[in-house]
């Protein structure tokens, strides 16, 4: 499949400098349709011009449904195959929990501006209809650290390796889009501090300082990046991409990481969650999720421009 030409929407882009994430409930009135759809219908535009008036600040837009609203927006017939309401995975320690999310918004920027441009557009069209759910306003933390103080996003894939692990290539009608799964972790940053620099690198796999990969010997079993290096029955390596950000509330001492993976297929990112939050074998959950609580989850289908464009128009 040529990935260029399937006008996708910016799924494989880098984190960037400032990322606005939103998730809204849609309310049911009789509006309510015809608004998403107008907004379905704008968006590619709304985005456009953004980045044609201000080309250097590396802005994009992404915009993506859930289950339950694509069934009351578009009807169950035509629907992306692994669309559903993200089913809970539940470890005997840790739990990814499933969380409620209709419309999702996913703004990234060189500068918070434009993210909250687009935004405050959006939710203007949007007044009535839809309840907020969930905003989060991420930040790139010097050399795009996680708020852990890791360096996040190495082990993404590039070029056109990225457009395969993130854009759908298999699904007729859908080639193109994405699948979008998002998490709201919060760290216990107060028993994060207290491991010395050499336990936390044992709990992400990387040294700290320079971002260099232990070595295999050097590497725990639950290492953060062991668990999530998984593989297909050919022992092909299954990648996603990662756009996280770390976001804070520091007065209320609230210190988290947004996570989003974008798939071409999102039975590969479960498989991810599964071996963190169960565990390939008994009890070697993710040591990351020790610090680490996943306090929403919500799966999302992310149309190209063109599907959205012809939404709007249904
Ligand atoms: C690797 C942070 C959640 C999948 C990494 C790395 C860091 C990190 C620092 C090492 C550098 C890199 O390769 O990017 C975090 C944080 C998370 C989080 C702070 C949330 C608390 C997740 C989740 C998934 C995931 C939920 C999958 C569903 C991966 C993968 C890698 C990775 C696939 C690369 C592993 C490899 O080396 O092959 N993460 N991560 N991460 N993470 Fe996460």
């Amino acid at each position: 499949m040529d990935f260029q030409t399937t006008h996708h929407q910016a799924v494989t882009d880098k984190p960037g400098e400032n990322a606005l994430f939103i998730v809204y409930g849609l309310l049911d009135t009789p509006n309510t349709e015809d608004k998403v759809k107008e907004v379905c219908g704008s968006f590619s535009a709304i985005v456009r011009s953004m980045k044609g008036r201000y080309p250097e600040l590396e802005i994009s837009g992404v915009m993506g449904f859930g289950s339950d609203a694509w069934d009351t927006l578009f009807g169950e017939e035509e629907k992306p195959k692994e669309l559903s309401t993200f089913q809970e995975i539940k470890g005997d320690k840790h739990t990814a929990v499933s969380t409620k999310g209709d419309l999702f918004f996913h703004l990234r920027a060189k500068k918070m501006a434009p993210c909250f441009e687009i935004a405050s557009i959006i939710s203007q069209k949007l007044q009535g209809v839809v309840e907020s759910i969930d905003e989060v306003h991420g930040f790139r933390y010097f050399e795009g650290r996680a708020m852990i103080g890791f360096v996040d996003g190495t082990e993404n894939p590039e070029d056109q390796e990225a457009y395969e692990a993130a854009i759908i290539h298999d699904e007729e009608a859908f080639n193109g889009g994405s699948y979008a799964f998002v998490q709201k972790y919060l760290h216990d940053m107060n028993q994060w501090n207290g491991l010395s620099t050499e336990e936390q690198e044992k709990v992400i796999g990387r040294r700290k300082f320079n971002d260099v990969e232990l070595s295999d010997d050097e590497k725990p079993s639950n290492a953060h990046n062991v668990v999530t290096n998984i593989e297909d029955e050919e022992g092909n390596e299954l990648k996603i991409i990662r756009a996280n950000m770390p976001f804070a509330n520091v007065s209320k001492h609230e210190f988290g990481t947004y996570f989003i993976g974008y798939a071409s297929t999102f039975s590969t990112t479960r498989k991810m969650l599964e071996a963190m939050f169960i565990g390939t074998e008994e009890g070697n959950y993710d040591r990351l999720l020790d610090f680490s609580t996943a306090v929403t989850g919500t799966l999302f289908f992310i149309p190209t421009f063109d599907m959205l464009e012809a939404l709007g128009e249904a």
